[in-house]
């Protein structure tokens, strides 16, 4: 099992997670199963993830089975009785009805004027009523937390963000540590399975330099890069649905990557965001929806 980290309020989060984010919903009870065989106590899903369904089927078949209880498992996002860590995914709120994406006529996403301080609100109260433990926020840069801390009562306990050495977010991160919010890292591994992946984007998990750092530690490459993120100090939630690899993934807790060489991972940044929708991408001129003026305005 993993080691604990814990957040400002002295709850405590199992530092490695599976990641569900494009788990099939055909692949990802078996996932879950997997993982929590193999040891994995934290889930992170997400309603938008279209899989919730699945998740809480492995969850409730391994809790029934008697291989965990509830209260060993860390749950982000999703309908049980409580929510270890309930999340804002992202700081712009889309128009109700009309999917889970909906647009304008013009095809750009169809956001509404509602602010995350008054989403935040409701969250708080979610932690009064017992039905979270913990309230976080993903996606969001260092401008909106700075605004959400001054509107607060109940501050939050994590920033998820996209975390990789191709967007290492060394200001972010340091922001939010230097705030008492940790960090959760998503696509850690460079999400390869993206949807828009193009050809000759860069691949992460065959970096040549990546790829030597792991002959060196005899570890593999995708080992090397979730370690990358807990010798940050970070929260890690790597995907898969194969067996091998969730095994894989877990075997993480037996070496440590010396400070060297996470500042030579450092160097590899390159702006490299995956998802694009939040930022600067890695394909120029894309319109973003951090740089909608209705959100930039907040
Ligand atoms: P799969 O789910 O088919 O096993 P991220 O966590 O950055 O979003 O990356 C998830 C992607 O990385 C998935 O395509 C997943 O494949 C793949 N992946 C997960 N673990 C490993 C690993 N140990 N080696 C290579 N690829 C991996």
């Amino acid at each position: 099992n993993a080691p604990m980290m814990k957040f400002y309020n002295g709850n405590e989060v199992p530092s490695f997670g599976l990641g569900t984010w494009k788990s099939k919903p055909g692949e990802v009870t078996q996932a879950v199963k997997d993982a929590i065989d193999i040891g994995y106590r934290h889930i992170d899903c997400a309603h938008v993830y279209g899989n919730e369904k699945e998740v809480g089927a492995a969850l409730k078949a391994k809790i029934d089975e008697g291989v965990v209880k509830r209260q060993d498992l860390f749950i982000t996002n999703l309908g049980l009785e409580y929510l270890d860590l309930y999340l804002i995914h992202w700081p712009m709120a889309y128009k109700e009805g009309g999917g889970l994406f909906p647009q304008n006529a013009d095809n750009t996403p169809a956001l509404s004027n509602a602010d995350y301080v008054d989403t935040w609100k409701a969250m708080e109260a979610l932690v009064s009523k017992g039905l979270a433990k913990n309230i976080g926020v993903s996606n969001f840069n260092s401008e909106q937390i700075d605004r959400l801390l001054k509107n607060c009562t109940i501050k939050p306990v994590t920033n998820q963000i996209e975390c990789h050495p191709y967007l290492t977010q060394k200001k972010l991160s340091e922001f939010c540590i230097q705030k008492g919010i940790l960090i959760t890292a998503y696509s850690p591994l460079g999400s390869p399975d993206r949807p828009w992946a193009k050809p000759d984007d860069p691949k992460l998990l065959e970096d040549q330099k990546l790829g030597e750092l792991a002959k060196k530690y005899n570890k593999t490459p995708a080992q090397v890069l979730i370690r990358y993120q807990l010798d940050r100090g970070h929260v890690v939630i790597p995907k898969s649905v194969t067996k091998s690899r969730i095994a894989q993934n877990s075997e993480v807790f037996d070496f440590k990557l010396s400070p060297e060489d996470i500042a030579y991972i450092d160097t590899f940044d390159c702006n490299g965001r995956i998802c694009p929708m939040l930022g600067p991408g890695l394909r120029p001129n894309e319109p973003t929806i951090l740089e909608d003026p209705k959100i930039t305005a907040m």
